[in-house]
């Protein structure tokens, strides 16, 4: 069984998006021991023994994790598919460096797609969560 099957259908934590099925892009990002990965590319076998992070797991007690704010802020967001996996690709980055350059947060989300919101929020929404963090 895929990852994304056990969290989303075992486990009932549906943030987690499933939409290629196939490693494209990326709304099924997970952290399993701080990296990120597409879940529905790993297998249960694989995962014995890890800790795995998902979008519901980056609440800060009752209130949004400082990425969740910063994409509201900004505009991160449209439809909303992509954003779980964009948030969490955005927390692997940010858990690594505390200061990304604009080629490295590109780089980081290149394997997340969205397709609503021309990235310019989504940037945006990086940039600021970075400065809230700091
Ligand atoms: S659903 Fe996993 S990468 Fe697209
Ligand atoms: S907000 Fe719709 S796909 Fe990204």
């Amino acid at each position: 069984m895929r990852l994304t099957d056990i969290i989303r259908n075992q486990l009932d934590r549906t943030g987690t998006k499933l939409s290629c099925g196939i490693g494209r892009c990326g709304a099924c990002s997970v952290i399993i021991d701080g990296n990120l990965a597409n879940s529905c590319l790993v297998m249960a076998y694989q995962i014995e023994g890890a800790t795995i992070s998902t979008i519901e797991g980056i609440w800060e007690e009752e209130s949004l994790h400082p990425i969740q704010q910063a994409f509201l802020e900004e505009g991160g967001f449209q439809c909303g598919y992509c954003t779980p996996g964009m948030i969490m690709a955005t927390k692997a980055l940010l858990d690594q460096e505390t200061d990304p350059s604009d080629e490295q947060i590109k780089t980081a989300l290149s394997g997340n797609l969205c397709r609503c919101t021309g990235y310019g929020g989504i940037i945006r929404a990086v940039k600021k969560a970075q400065t809230m963090i700091r």
